[in-house]
């Protein structure tokens, strides 16, 4: 037994049967069982998981992991479109940023380099690569996961193989890194804590077991989360009330001071989807911001087939944005919506140079301006903050329009 006295939710896939979500084929239960008897066996011997350690395993344990297991995830046929995977306009857009920042790197020394961080399927790289103008020494990738290094390779090969010998995968981040880092929907999947408030108290969000199930159980939270909820709960305009649900990232700081610390010069640009602290924290969202993706279907439920769905949850951009300024001399250099970013990196002229002949192509590229900029799918829902450092005073092509920095 766990040791946890309050089971507030118990899942199995059997309560999904039959409902809108797809059955995975008997290979994919079978995968799915795997990684399910490892978390039982941790869970047996070493107690519950915390949320963050559950959502860890789930998308990143070797082998078995959602990242780390060779499925297919990214796409049509895959469980979610992330902007990349739409056609190259997003890319066209951002390699007309960062070209102007690459020009001003380029003009105090003849070279810079690329980070890209949690790559995907190599969509962003292979589109990037043959945009950037001028061309990082070195196209540098930072992932995670062993199987979409292999596949960011293989795209990258396909779509420009002679610039494949620029690549290079690294382990951690690169020392003395000059020149321009770019991470999309890469914090969302750092594993988050879930807390709630009980009177006063503040409880956290544990995977047990129990009868050979993995269920969700609260307890009161241990001393960080406790620490960061009362942090948050004195900065905001409103209390959390009995019963408010949500989550906390305890991971972004050392993810975002590690990256930075590294870096000596250029620009770091994220782009996520999320809301500035006071909007994440809303009294009416009070069942927070977690969200699974199965075969473009998005759900609640975490503990549904283990290694197979994808888990996430938004982004607090002041959190970022506190995590990122003054960090090694780096400064909040913009934060706008992605419509507003992709506007002012000539998303209009990106589009008329497309505006072919071709009434297919015409087609998919008003497709891609609709989903990536309006309100309703990506536009703002999808966020990009920049941190500078050693950047002359002009605005970052992204940053000149409309300036969202008073909202966090
Ligand atoms: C939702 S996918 C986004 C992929 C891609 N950026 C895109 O927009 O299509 C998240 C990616 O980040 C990677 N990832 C997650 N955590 C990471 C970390 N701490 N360091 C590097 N990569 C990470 C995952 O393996 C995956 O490639």
């Amino acid at each position: 037994m766990d040791g946890l006295n309050q089971t507030i939710v118990m899942s199995s896939p059997a309560t999904h049967q039959g409902s809108i979500l797809p059955e995975p084929s008997a290979d994919l239960k079978l995968h799915s069982a795997r990684l399910l008897d490892v978390l039982a066996r941790r869970i047996q011997d070493t107690g519950p998981l915390s949320f963050a350690e559950y959502m860890e395993a789930a998308l990143y344990e070797p082998g078995l992991g959602y990242y780390s297991a060779g499925l297919y995830k990214f796409g049509a046929e895959g469980d979610f479109i992330t902007a990349p995977e739409l056609g190259d306009l997003f890319a066209r857009c951002l390699a007309n940023s960062f070209s102007a920042v690459a020009k001003q790197l380029c003009a105090a020394a003849s070279s810079y380099d690329f980070l890209e961080i949690g790559a995907g399927s190599g969509a962003l790289a292979a589109d990037l690569l043959q945009q950037l103008n001028p061309l990082p020494q070195h196209y540098l990738i930072l992932e995670r996961s062993a199987d979409l290094r292999e596949q960011q390779r293989l795209r990258i090969e396909s779509s420009c193989p002679q610039l494949l010998a620029r690549v290079q995968w690294l382990d951690a981040p690169p020392a003395n890194f000059r020149g321009i880092a770019y991470a999309n929907e890469v914090i969302d999947a750092l594993p988050v804590e879930r807390f709630r408030m009980h009177s006063d108290a503040v409880e956290q969000q544990y995977v047990g077991l129990q009868n050979d199930k993995l269920v969700l159980k609260w307890k009161a939270a241990g001393s960080a989360v406790e620490k960061a909820v009362r942090e948050l709960q004195a900065e905001l305009q409103h209390p959390l009330t009995d019963g408010y649900e949500s989550e906390i990232n305890l991971l972004l700081k050392p993810w975002l001071g590690g990256l930075l610390e590294s870096m000596d010069q250029g620009l770091f640009l994220l782009s996520d989807y999320g809301y500035p602290r006071p909007e994440f924290y809303f009294p009416e969202r009070n069942r927070g911001t977690l969200i699974c993706h199965y075969r473009h279907r998005a759900h609640p439920d975490p503990l549904l087939w283990p290694g197979l769905q994808d888990i996430t949850a938004f982004v607090d951009f002041t959190a970022v944005a506190e995590a990122g300024d003054g960090t090694n001399g780096w400064e909040l250099a913009g934060y706008t919506s992605q419509a507003d970013f992709l506007l002012d990196s000539g998303l209009g002229e990106v589009m008329q140079a497309g505006a072919l002949d071709d009434f297919q192509a015409q087609l998919q590229l008003a497709n891609q301006i609709k989903k990536l900029t309006l309100p309703a799918e990506m536009g703002t829902r999808f966020q990009f903050m920049g941190f500078s450092r050693g950047l002359s005073g002009d605005a970052i092509p992204g940053f000149g329009g409309t300036d969202w920095r008073h909202r966090l």
